[in-house]
């Protein structure tokens, strides 16, 4: 079992929507794998998966009330993900100590156990880090977002967890921004993938339906497609064929008579 915790230092870099679209992914290629939500304080993974009910809950796990196993649930793709309650008044209460050995009682049914984590450097996003076994740092390419990594990568370093590598997520493009090499030589990790910005991962979490289910094709999907071949090692997968509408088969066939006049 390989356990991977996603972190950033800056919040709102992308780190659940990529677990999740990572763990769709990986779950497509017949991977098991679960997503364990440990971003307790804001319980997306439920949301962003469309799914908000969820009766057994990661608090209920580090409260010592029950076991992991029994608050997996499965989402699309057979998916499985272990969500967090929105129930904030129980928070301070856990204790985060169990969340390691919680991890590791995954391990019968999991190859890939993904944490998504809080941002930030504080006591649950060093908790969530120190659960896994490996980290992926999603950063933007931006200046603001690159102190805090490298507090991030400094914490995993001297806590033994090793460095997968690091995710550059909402890409424009533009010259003027931080060079993957340049963010390297920085952070001292590869930069294993480099995900556009894509208005469709923005419509998927407005509509509560993950980019791969809703969007396959996009461009950001086949991005956290590659990352996940740089993460197993295998090839990369093809995104499914995009039906074509009913005005695009007859502008085709048109198309082809002329073709064949000439
Ligand atoms: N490549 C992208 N292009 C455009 N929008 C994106 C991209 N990746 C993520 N987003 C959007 O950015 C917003 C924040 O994403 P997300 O919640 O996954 O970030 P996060 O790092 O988990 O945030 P937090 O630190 O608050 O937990 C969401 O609206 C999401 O749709
Ligand atoms: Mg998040």
């Amino acid at each position: 079992m390989r356990s991977i915790v996603l972190a950033s230092g800056k919040g709102g870099v992308g780190k659940t929507s990529i677990a999740i679209n990572l763990g769709l992914i990986l779950s497509q290629q017949g991977k098991r794998v679960v997503v364990v939500d440990a971003d307790v304080s804001m319980a997306n993974v439920g949301i962003m998966l469309g799914i908000e009910r969820a009766p057994i809950s990661l608090h209920n796990v580090l409260m010592g009330e029950t076991n992991i196993r029994d608050s997996v649930y499965e989402g699309p793709f057979k998916l499985k993900y272990v969500p967090s309650s929105l129930s904030v008044e129980r928070v301070n209460k856990l204790v985060f100590d169990r969340l390691k050995s919680a991890i590791e009682d995954l391990e019968p049914i999991a190859d890939f156990v993904l944490i998504d984590s809080p941002p930030g450097l504080n006591k649950d996003s060093e908790y969530a880090i120190m659960a896994a076994r490996e980290i992926l740092l999603v950063v933007t390419p931006d200046p603001a977002s690159l102190a805090d990594a490298l507090k991030v990568i400094n914490f995993a370093g001297r806590n033994n967890i090793s460095i997968s590598g690091i995710v550059v997520n909402m890409s424009l493009g533009d010259k003027g921004e931080i060079k993957s090499s340049d963010l390297e030589t920085l952070l001292s990790a590869r930069v294993l993938v480099v995900i556009p910005e894509d208005v469709e991962m923005r419509k998927s979490t407005i509509a509560q339906s993950p980019l791969i289910v809703r969007k396959p094709s996009a461009k950001s999907a086949q991005a956290i497609r590659v990352l996940a071949a740089r993460l197993t090692g295998d090839p990369v997968s093809e995104a499914p064929r995009v039906k074509k509408g009913f005005l695009q088969r007859i502008l085709d066939s048109i198309g082809g008579i002329f073709r064949k006049k000439k």
